[in-house]
């Protein structure tokens, strides 16, 4: 199991059990290869590195939801690092001084922690239990890997999704992966990941499909599912982080508006502060995670596509989208 997967010691025995289920069943899957030196599988509908096929088994097989749990949820360079800033900031306001407060201190990477990574963390769910409500988690998984008791009526748990431009997906996605590379293997090429991106093989892709199902969740239960884009919270930052504080229930006091809470918040977590913290500077990696906090930030733009991809690149994408999401209700426009 060792070759593909990290080495989790457990005494639990439902894990055991879920770790032997995985391990048999990911050398079955389809694969290809990953962006970086990484082995991509199919896993019931969508490309996933062993990891986090794991961990959606054991949230699947062992993960106890409580109705105060907030997922926030990206598909991978969708902004996840900017929305996760922003729900902690939200739902953690009347906790901290915006001047003292602890994303000046830590990337939000570590501040909202990957579900589908952390639920292996102690080989038992004992992390998660520990945390005090209302948890804020982060994920990548698609909604409908979500078991049943997160995702139906009955359970309060709510989702904040965020997805973006496919075009500015793959360009900052293809950065990224060259960042991720090691330096003995050549650059991934802009051909190469848009060819990879197009025929759905990305993390957590094919991307219009993660974009479907969420979109899908947010239409039949609104009151569970928050669907932004970030080219919105971009253009309206404010009227979003007021649109995330009523859809969780926390919306802001006149008091709390007329003391600029909301401009804070959006401040705060703007690419511009973000980025100009010395914590989110720093190019340090660690050694089970082969990218550093700076890596998390680039342009931070809507439209950069416009630098890079060429014009048969553009139309290619722009009708797979138009054929993907035809008739939902929905588009990147
Ligand atoms: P670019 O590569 O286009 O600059 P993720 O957080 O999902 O990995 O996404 C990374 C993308 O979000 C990068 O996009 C990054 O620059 C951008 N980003 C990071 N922090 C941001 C913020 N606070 N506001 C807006 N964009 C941000």
């Amino acid at each position: 199991t060792s070759k593909f997967f990290p080495i989790v010691e457990t005494q639990d025995e439902g894990y055991q059990k879920t770790f032997k289920n995985c391990a048999e069943l990911v050398p079955t899957l389809p694969r290809s290869k990953g962006w970086w030196l990484d082995e991509l599988f199919q896993y019931q509908g969508f490309w996933m590195s062993s990891f986090p096929i794991r961990g959606s088994m054991l949230i699947n097989d062992h993960f106890k939801p409580r109705p105060t749990d907030i997922i926030v949820a990206t598909s991978p360079k969708c902004g996840t690092t900017w929305l996760r800033a922003l729900v902690f900031s939200i739902i953690n306001r009347a906790s901290f001084d915006f001047n003292d407060h602890p994303l000046r201190k830590l990337n939000p990477q570590e501040l909202v922690l990957l579900f589908e990574g952390h639920i292996h963390k102690d080989g038992s769910t004992s992390f998660l239990d520990e945390l005090p409500s209302p948890r804020l988690l982060s994920t990548h998984i698609p909604y409908s890997l979500f078991p049943k008791r997160m995702t139906d009526d009955t359970s309060a748990c709510r989702f904040v999704y965020i997805c973006r431009d496919p075009k500015d997906v793959l360009v900052s996605k293809w950065h990224f992966s060259n960042k991720l590379r090691p330096k003995e293997v050549p650059p991934l090429s802009l051909e190469e990941a848009f060819d990879l991106f197009c025929i759905g093989v990305s993390h957590y892709g094919p991307f219009w499909d993660h974009v479907l199902g969420y979109w899908k969740a947010s239409v039949e239960s609104p009151k569970k599912v928050l669907f932004l884009t970030y080219e919105d919270v971009k253009k309206e930052p404010l009227g979003c982080v007021r649109k995330v504080a009523e859809f969780l229930g926390v919306p802001f006091s006149p008091e709390e508006e007329n003391k600029n809470t909301v401009e804070e918040i959006v401040k705060l977590c703007s690419f511009e502060s973000l980025s100009n913290l010395d914590v989110n500077k720093s190019v340090a990696k660690r050694s089970e995670r082969p990218v550093s906090n700076s890596d998390f930030f680039r342009k931070g733009e809507v439209g950069d596509w416009v630098n890079h991809l060429s014009p048969e690149m553009v139309d290619k994408m722009n009708q797979i989208t138009e054929q993907k999401l035809q008739g939902i209700g929905f588009n990147f426009h």
